[in-house]
C-alpha cells in the first residue's frame, strides 16, 4: 500500500500465539506495507453479542426514546463501522468453527451490518453504502472444505461474500489453509498452498500499493 493507507486487521483465533490463521493474516498485512494498521482480536477482546437495546434500536425506536443502554450499543456500532470505513484494506485471520466462521467475528458483523449506516433498504433488496475495497481472508481449518479432498460443507465463503457484498464490498480474496489437523507435512504443505494463493494476488515484495 501507501504511505498513509490504513488496514483493518481483525483476528479470531482463541488460540492465541498458536494460531494459523492469525499467522498467515499477519503475513497478507506484511505485504501491504507501508501503512498504518489497527489491530483488532476479537477472541482476545470479544464485542457484546446484539442486545435487547441494540436489537431495539435497529427495529426503529424514535432517537428520543433511547435509553442509555441504546445509545452505548448504537455509539460502539458506529466506532466499528468508522473504523471500517477508514480502512483502504481489510485483512482477515479466522479459524472455521462448525463449518462457518467463529462466533466472535458474527458479533463484529453483527456491529456493523446495519441499516441505513453501511447498507439501504431497496425494492431490488440491500443496497451498500460502503465503498468498494479489498477484503483479504485467512481460513484456517482442520479439514478441508474445498479442492478434491472436500470432506466437510463451507459457510464460510458464501456468508462472508453476503454479509461483505450487503455493505458494498464486492472485492473478497481467500486464502484456505486445510488440512492443520494432519501431520506437520501437511500443514507445511497448506502454508505453502495459501502462499502461492497470495503471491498470485500480491506480489511478494512491494508493488501492492493501493491509494490511500
Ligand atoms: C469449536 C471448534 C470448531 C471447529 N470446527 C471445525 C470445522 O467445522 N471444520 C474444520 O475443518 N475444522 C474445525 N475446527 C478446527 C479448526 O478450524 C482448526 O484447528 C484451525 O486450525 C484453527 O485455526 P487457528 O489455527 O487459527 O486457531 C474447529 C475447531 C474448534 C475449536
Amino acid at each position: 500500500m501507501s504511505a498513509g493507507a490504513r488496514i483493518l486487521h481483525l483476528t479470531c483465533s482463541a488460540r492465541a500465539e498458536a494460531s494459523q490463521s492469525t499467522r498467515f493474516s499477519g503475513r497478507i498485512v506484511e505485504r501491504l506495507q507501508p501503512a498504518e494498521v489497527t489491530l483488532r482480536d476479537l477472541a482476545r477482546a470479544p464485542l457484546p453479542h446484539v442486545d435487547s437495546a441494540y436489537a431495539h434500536a435497529l427495529a426503529g425506536r424514535p432517537p428520543g426514546d433511547r435509553d442509555a443502554s441504546a445509545l452505548d450499543t448504537l455509539a460502539r456500532s458506529e466506532q466499528l463501522i468508522t473504523e471500517l470505513n477508514a480502512a483502504d484494506a481489510v485483512v482477515i485471520g479466522l479459524p472455521m468453527h462448525n463449518y462457518t466462521i467463529p462466533s466472535c467475528l458474527k458479533a463484529w458483523i453483527d456491529h456493523v451490518l446495519r441499516i441505513h449506516q453501511t447498507f439501504a433498504p431497496s425494492p431490488e433488496g440491500k443496497r451498500g453504502l460502503l465503498r468498494d475495497r479489498p477484503v483479504y481472508i485467512a481460513v484456517a481449518s482442520g479439514g478441508f472444505y474445498t479442492g478434491a479432498r472436500t470432506n466437510q460443507p463451507d459457510f464460510v465463503t458464501p456468508y462472508l461474500q453476503a454479509a461483505f457484498n450487503t455493505m458494498g464490498l464486492h472485492t473478497l480474496h481467500f486464502f484456505p489453509l486445510q488440512g492443520l489437523v494432519f501431520d506437520p507435512e501437511r500443514v507445511a504443505q497448506a502454508w505453502s498452498e495459501a502462499t502461492a494463493a497470495l503471491d498470485a494476488v500480491l506480489a511478494p515484495q512491494g508493488a501492492n500499493a493501493l491509494p490511500a
